[in-house]
């Protein structure tokens, strides 16, 4: 019913890395397409960043905000360790007393939010939901050499929707498609801060850089570019579609190079997929609303349109949604 988007105002470019670890603007963008991403300053949160696109998702869908009736909130990077971040969300936009779910499938957190939506609004349960996806990544990141295959990819943002009851054919999701493999958990993960760690944080372990994300970069892209067009095709057998039905796939934005062999992969035409990774690197769980945002504000995307989004991320999960907008 609305999108909106938050990102933090300051840019930093590939050359503002180059300064501080062994990187280049050159490297950064043949591997992964990006140019620049944001990263907040001092003050600015995940919530603080998911409340400005919430306000305006919710403005854009014309409910009265009294109306949002559940917050989910995707992301890999909570504000803390508990409580989760939806309910600073919940309180900065006045919503009282509304059941708050904060969900944890990092870059496919966004497509597991809109199933979730998607059953509780078909069951009756709930009527708007309000669903975001926010992320902080650039206070968790190794800003040097050691860490440069990570740090380089990620930005900062969040991404807002308004999901409520279709009153037409025209507007609604038709398909959600969701996966999970936990057989290579650790190719992408943070090991520490960690309950399941005694203590949760150790000197040693913050010597070693355990607290800093990791990731198998080739394993990853492996993957990838094997799941996310599984995913849509899942999608298009169950929805009875030919890839010219297609009106815009919105991928998730982890790797400029991924998303066009994808692309290619299903035989889509270029200009019936929209990225822009290049200005914000990758914003797991924000990502794909983000993304959503700008192709509807240049005109890419209008109502009406058959839209596909697809993700691939950390756990692994994987999953895609198709909808007319
Ligand atoms: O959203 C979550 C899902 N994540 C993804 O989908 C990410 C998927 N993976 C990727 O996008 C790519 O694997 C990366 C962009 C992360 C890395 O690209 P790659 O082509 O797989 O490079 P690599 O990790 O195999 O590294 C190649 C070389 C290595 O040097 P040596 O060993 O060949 O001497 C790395 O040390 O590039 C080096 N390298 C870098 N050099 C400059 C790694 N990171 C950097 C860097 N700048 N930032």
């Amino acid at each position: 019913m609305g999108i909106g988007m938050s990102v933090p105002s300051r840019v930093v470019t590939n050359d503002d890395l180059a300064a501080k670890m062994e990187t280049s603007h050159d490297w950064i963008v043949e591997r992964t397409g990006i140019e620049e991403r944001r990263w907040v300053s001092e003050g600015e949160t995940g919530a603080t960043l998911a409340t400005a696109a919430s306000q305006q998702a919710i403005e854009r869908s014309g409910v009265d905000p009294k109306q949002i009736d559940l917050i989910i909130y995707a992301t890999l990077s909570p504000d803390f360790f508990f409580p989760g971040t939806a309910v600073f969300v919940q309180r900065a936009l006045g919503l009282k007393d509304i059941p708050c779910l904060d969900i944890r499938q990092q870059c496919t957190g966004f497509i597991y939010g809109l199933s979730i939506a998607d059953a509780f609004i078909r069951s009756g349960q709930y009527k708007h939901v309000l669903l975001i996806g926010s992320e902080v990544h650039s206070t968790g990141l190794d800003i040097s050499t050691a860490g440069r295959d990570v740090t380089v990819i990620f930005g900062d943002g969040a991404g807002a929707v308004v999901v409520g009851p279709a009153t037409d054919d025209q507007h609604v999701i038709l398909s959600t498609h969701l996966h999970a493999d936990g057989t290579e958990a650790e190719i992408l993960w943070t090991e520490y801060p960690a309950s399941a760690r005694h203590p949760r944080l150790t000197v040693e372990a913050m010597a070693e850089r355990k607290h800093f994300p990791v990731m198998n970069g080739k394993k990853v892209f492996k993957h990838a570019v094997t799941r996310m067009p599984q995913a849509i095709m899942e999608g298009m057998v169950t929805n009875g579609l030919k890839l010219e039905d297609i009106d815009m796939l919105i991928p998730h934005q982890a790797n400029l190079r991924i998303n066009q062999m994808v692309a290619q992969m299903i035989g889509l035409p270029a200009d019936k997929t929209h990225n822009n990774i290049m200005k914000y690197g990758n914003t797991t769980a924000a990502s794909i609303p983000i993304c959503m945002h700008e192709a509807v504000e240049l005109g890419k995307i209008k109502p009406g349109n058959l839209v596909c989004l697809v993700a691939f991320g950390a756990g692994l999960t994987w999953g895609s949604a198709f909808l007319r907008y």
